[in-house]
């Protein structure tokens, strides 16, 4: 498609809801016993595979176009789908599932779209393994369609993580939930900690301290009422297109602000961003942020706030490119393993709209500011790359074109009114 052009962009969006939190609602509600609500559920892909995921699962799930209604079935009382569950294009919901489904008494074959079935997955087989379960990948590679032989009498794990990954980390909690005793974890790096808040939410605990996470099983968690806040890496694209483009100013209201998400906000400050927090709501973890045509410099992103903005590198990369001087992210491996490879997605469909900047085994090394042109690029099939492509688009006068726009329904089915609604000054919902 043409991407959408604009001399500046002005106004209001109300961000869409977060994608970790929104599959962790229908898990939980899943899970739980008796009834859990979910409003302003993320209408995305990923979060419908969730969903359909459960129903396959046996679990009632009724949505009335404003508010999810799961009847929780608890831990003990999912039931054996009656064929292979597809997962679509969503690494949260088939590695959390692996979790779930080590800890029940049957067979569940799981499996994705081309870009999921070429994901590593064993880092969540080798620990559900240690615990019990097997698991199986593709003819025995690590990679879906994968069989999950769970067991009802999983053991604890004391588990030192190679990987920074709430995935991981969930899926590992998810199992300990149900297993026979204390299990201890240890994560590389501290990554997002909704599983851990959920926990909490649903009447289970759980203890951090630190990069330490212990939790003892079985539990019994109860049903909840959810309101999920708007999500921090959707707000990125315009928190960042609001900094770079000339004579802007963008109003996010709902911004989810768990800590362990922000690291974008404090990559934008430290770069010479003009943004404001206001109207915090620490109960729901959100706030409404101002955010206006900045003039930036480079900076350095590395070591433990790689986790706290991992889905964001790609829009952040395209900031350094409008930034004085130059940007190096590093430790940030884990990128070379998501929807595409993202470092060389970011790195080479930037080049064909004349960025300066250079893929490295770890990251990013980008100078600026260096004035786009137009082209051809591709999303690649992934949705942050295609999002964070348009906003590209919008820092030059020439047309972009970008192929399977599709993509950006997986987080963010408005994503191009939303832009469309700001390069007109206006205000979405
Ligand atoms: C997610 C964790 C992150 C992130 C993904 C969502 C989650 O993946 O990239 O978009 O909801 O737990 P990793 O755990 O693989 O880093």
């Amino acid at each position: 498609m043409k991407l959408v052009k604009a001399t500046h962009l002005n106004g209001t969006i109300a961000v869409p809801a977060d994608k970790s939190i929104s599959h962790r609602s229908i898990m939980f509600g899943a899970l739980a016993k008796g009834k859990t609500t979910v409003r302003n559920f993320l209408r995305g892909e990923d979060c419908y595979s969730t969903l359909h995921a459960f129903q396959q699962l046996g679990v009632p799930i009724h949505d009335d176009g404003e508010t999810i209604t799961i009847e929780g079935q608890g831990f003990d009382g999912l039931k054996a789908a009656t064929a292979a569950i597809d997962i679509g294009n969503s690494g949260t919901t088939i590695r959390l599932m692996m979790g779930i489904l080590a800890g029940q008494s049957f067979e569940t074959t799981l499996y994705g779209d081309a870009s999921l079935n070429r994901r590593p997955m064993n880092r969540v087989m080798l620990p559900l393994r240690e615990m019990g379960a097997q698991l199986k990948g593709d003819q025995e590679t690590e990679y879906p369609p994968i069989t999950v032989s769970g067991t009802g009498s999983l053991h604890p794990i004391t588990y030192q993580m190679p990987v920074a990954s709430a995935q991981v980390k969930s899926a590992i909690i998810f199992a300990a939930l149900q297993a026979q005793g204390t299990s201890t974890i240890v994560e590389k790096e501290v990554s997002r900690n909704h599983t851990e808040d959920m926990i909490r939410q649903f009447g289970g605990t759980i203890t951090t301290e630190g990069k330490t996470i212990t939790v003892t099983g079985p539990q019994t968690l109860h049903g909840q009422e959810v309101i999920v806040p708007g999500d921090i890496s959707s707000a990125a694209f315009f928190l960042t297109a609001g900094a770079m483009m000339p004579d802007s100013k963008i109003t996010l209201t709902n911004v989810g602000i768990n800590p362990t998400r922000t690291g974008i906000i404090d990559v934008l400050e430290e770069m010479g961003a003009d943004l404001t927090l206001r109207e915090q709501d620490n109960q729901n973890q959100s706030a409404t942020i101002d955010i206006r045509s900045s003039s930036l410099k480079g900076v350095t992103i590395a070591g433990d706030i790689i986790p706290r903005l991992i889905d964001e590198l790609p829009i952040i990369a395209l900031l350094a490119t409008q930034a004085e001087g130059t940007t190096i992210i590093k430790d940030a491996e884990e990128l070379k393993v998501k929807e595409t490879n993202r470092i060389d997605a970011t790195a080479e469909e930037l080049q064909q709209l004349g960025a300066d900047i250079t893929p490295t085994a770890d990251g990013l090394i980008i100078h600026g500011p260096t004035k786009l042109h137009g082209g051809q690029v591709s999303s690649r099939g992934d949705h942050r790359i295609g999002m964070m492509l348009q906003i590209a688009a919008l820092l030059t006068d020439e047309d972009v074109e970008l192929a399977r726009a599709e993509a950006v329904a997986v987080s963010y089915p408005d994503f191009f009114d939303d832009v469309r609604t700001l390069a007109q000054g206006g205000e979405t919902k």
